[in-house]
């Protein structure tokens, strides 16, 4: 059986040759999907770009009430005309966050953790597929730890998340979980997001790293960045403009931006890296520009 020796074998990654994505649809590794399922995945990715800017909230599933999210009934009205998508549970959408955004949604369906716990990979499926298509959710987000201990529970339940998504046409969104003692190499996560790819898994996300570009292009479906822990402003708009060119279709900040002290200001950058390819002077300017207006 192959291990993970293997990877060092891998030489080409044909970086000059973008994915020969099927038709013309824009999201890529989709273009074989039904009508319903590009539906939603066009709701999450600009077809004009391509590309999205997710807000996450999340956290709470895990984190309880996180530094910058204690009320999400007036951060989200605030923040939902700066993003693309709201990526929240449903216990946050359903009581803090109104209908009317017309935004996309990323809808956390994993649970089982807590920051009680060593160990937060033994995760399991909380929400079910008829509540996800009850809120109208464009995809589903379930955290994956290759390599933990809870690999097989969360390769189990991102196995039932793709299956009732087929079923239903509702893609789903494979979370790559890096816990403390798991390394954040792009040996890593070129296995993570594949694995997560081939098991069925619509859009994948994971962490920028050195060589992001080889982990974007063994990944056969749109890579989305997460933000991680709170970075100073510039270091974190750096981070995205260096994964959108390293070929991600995306970010999905929490923290950089719900802990920033501004964080209109921060999402509107990020997007103008994303959907204006800003460079990161150019972003940083405007971020600053911007927030000296609030
Ligand atoms: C929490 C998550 C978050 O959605 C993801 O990590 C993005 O948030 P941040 O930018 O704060 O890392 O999966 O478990």
């Amino acid at each position: 059986m192959a291990d993970l020796d293997e990877i060092k074998a891998e030489k080409d990654y044909h970086l000059d040759k973008p994915f020969t994505t099927v038709g013309d649809f824009h999201v890529k590794g989709a273009g074989n999907l039904d009508w319903g399922m590009r539906k939603r995945l066009s709701n999450i990715f600009n077809p004009k770009t391509g590309n999205t800017v997710m807000f996450a909230f999340d956290h709470g599933y895990f984190m309880g009430s996180v530094s910058g999210l204690e009320r999400l009934d007036l951060l989200i009205p605030r923040l939902a005309p700066h993003i693309d998508v709201l990526m929240g549970t449903r216990g946050a959408l359903r009581t803090s966050v109104s209908p009317s955004f017309r935004k996309g949604v990323a809808l956390r369906v994993s649970s089982g953790s807590s920051m009680l716990n060593d160990d937060l990979s033994h995760e399991t499926l909380a929400v079910d597929i008829e509540d996800a298509i009850r809120m109208d959710a464009d995809c589903m987000a379930v955290q994956v730890f290759i390599g933990a201990d809870g690999q097989k529970d969360s390769i189990d339940t991102l196995s039932k998340v793709v299956n009732a998504g087929n079923r239903y046409g509702v893609p789903t969104l494979g979370v790559v979980a890096v816990g403390k003692d798991m390394e954040r190499t792009d040996r890593y996560f070129k296995l993570a997001t594949r694995i997560i790819a081939e098991l069925g898994a619509n859009i994948v996300k994971t962490y920028y790293c050195d060589r992001f570009e080889e982990v974007v292009a063994a990944c056969p479906v749109p890579i989305v960045v997460a933000g991680g822990k709170k970075l100073p402003e510039k270091e974190a708009l750096d981070m995205a403009f260096k994964a959108m060119q390293g070929g991600a279709s995306g970010l999905d900040m929490g923290r950089n931006i719900f802990q920033s002290r501004y964080p209109q200001a921060m999402a509107d950058a990020v997007s103008k890296i994303v959907h204006e390819n800003f460079t990161i002077n150019e972003a940083w300017e405007f971020f600053e520009d911007t927030r000296s207006c609030l």
